[in-house]
């Protein structure tokens, strides 16, 4: 007989690891699967510093335990700078360190989830967020998103599906900027209205934003990823930041602005998950963000990441054309695809691994058992040339279907 409770009984494996897992044991494959920042962009040198320097200090406090909440000075750098740039207002009480977003995720499903309540997801959405969830024991309700971003009409007829039946549901999940999968990004019009559908159903919005400062220059700006916490009047937004992909993400430093009364339960959560985040992690951000480290590498990033997308899409114009369809990605790390009638993902993943490529399946960000019919492209952790040699071979893979 198990010892395993229910829930770990049904924790999933995370599917975007699964497929490095299958990937690690193919010798010289070239992995479209893993959404990596880019090494060579990461700043060593500001790093290398800042730590010298904190530890050549030998304050206790810089290897001690520390605050639950999180690293003060971290916090009020990022009130004062990051969320206010983003036209977020809020207060101490309001934001939390994590350890990076994932947790993020974790601690607030642990505050709005009871096993059997239902969570409101993209179609696609996040993968980590649906494990998150699903191990908190929550159930899905998938909704499709258009060219703008979730479809409030599908929204709506899910809300009112999930209370037919007498379930509970109490919160949407969203990630407006360049979506993982997906790549999409939400307009603003669609953001506002949203919120106010959020407000008739007196839902919470859970907001994931890893990816905002990361939009392409040549087609977007800054006011085009301005988050929905920004006009959230309300107290029903949560919204999720992280440092991941701006910075490193390695030192797993991340944050959580949320209403006063979810704040203080994720803290309550938090506490028992981990007492702190690393406080000499958040030192090493709180020392990047004062030599504005975040701000002074960001047009390099973008443009970084512009050119690996645009890579991209002339490898797959060139051996793809007409074959596969996508939406080009304005900004973040991935591209979507969606693939030609009657390839299945699972089968063109084993084609894809003989032919020494890997990418994630799509089916993998969705709730509902669908998105056969997809396959997420990560252009961020490889080279050009990685890149260009990696869609060969998932065109090799492709044609092989005939
Ligand atoms: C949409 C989304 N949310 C959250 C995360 C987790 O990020 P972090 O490194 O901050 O835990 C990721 C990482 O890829 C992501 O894509």
């Amino acid at each position: 007989m198990t010892h395993l409770s229910n829930a770990a009984q049904q924790f999933q494996e995370s599917a975007i690891r699964r497929s490095g897992i299958l990937g690690a044991a193919v010798p010289g494959l070239i992995s479209l699967a893993a959404g990596y920042p880019a090494p060579e962009v990461f700043p060593w040198d500001d790093l290398q510093s800042i730590t010298a320097d904190l530890l050549a200090r030998r304050e206790g406090n810089t290897l001690q335990y520390g605050a639950t909440r999180g690293y003060r000075p971290l916090i009020e750098q990022l009130l004062g700078k990051t969320l206010k740039d983003r036209g977020i207002s809020g207060t101490f009480e309001d934001v939390i360190i994590t350890t990076g977003s994932q947790q993020g995720l974790d601690l607030v499903g642990r505050v709005l989830i009871d096993p059997g309540d239902v969570v409101l997801v993209e179609l696609p959405t996040y993968s980590g967020a649906i494990a998150a969830f699903h191990n908190l024991q929550a159930q899905f309700a998938g909704v499709p998103q258009d060219a703008e971003g979730i479809d409030l009409a599908a929204l709506e007829a899910a809300i009112a599906g999930v209370r037919a039946k007498g379930q509970t549901t109490r919160f949407v999940y969203v990630t407006p900027n360049f979506q993982n999968p997906a790549g999409l990004l939400m307009s603003r019009a669609r953001r506002l209205a949203l919120l106010d559908t959020a407000r008739r159903h007196d839902l919470v919005i859970v907001e994931d934003d890893p990816y905002g400062s990361i939009y392409f220059e040549d087609t977007t700006t800054a006011d085009d990823t301005r988050p929905i916490k920004a006009d959230d009047t309300d107290e029903r937004v949560v919204y999720l930041g992280s440092f991941s992909k701006v910075l490193v993400p390695g030192l797993r430093v991340a944050w959580m602005v949320a209403p006063r009364e979810i704040a203080a339960k994720v803290e309550l959560a938090k506490q028992a998950a981990d007492i702190c985040s690393s406080v000499f992690d958040q030192r090493i951000v709180h020392g990047a963000m004062d030599r504005d480290v975040v701000e002074r590498i960001a047009p390099s990033l973008r443009a970084h990441y512009q050119a690996k997308r645009t890579v991209m899409e002339q490898a797959i114009q060139s051996t793809l054309a007409g074959r596969v369809t996508w939406t080009s990605p304005r900004g973040g790390f991935f591209l979507w695809i969606e693939l030609p009638a009657g390839v299945d993902d699972r089968a063109l993943f084993d084609r894809a691994l003989k032919e020494r490529v890997s990418f994630v399946l799509g089916s993998s960000f969705f709730v509902d058992s669908g998105g056969h019919q997809f396959a997420r492209l990560s252009f961020s952790g490889i080279s050009h040339e990685q890149i260009a040699e990696g869609i060969t071979r998932l065109a090799a893979a492709i044609h092989s279907h005939g």
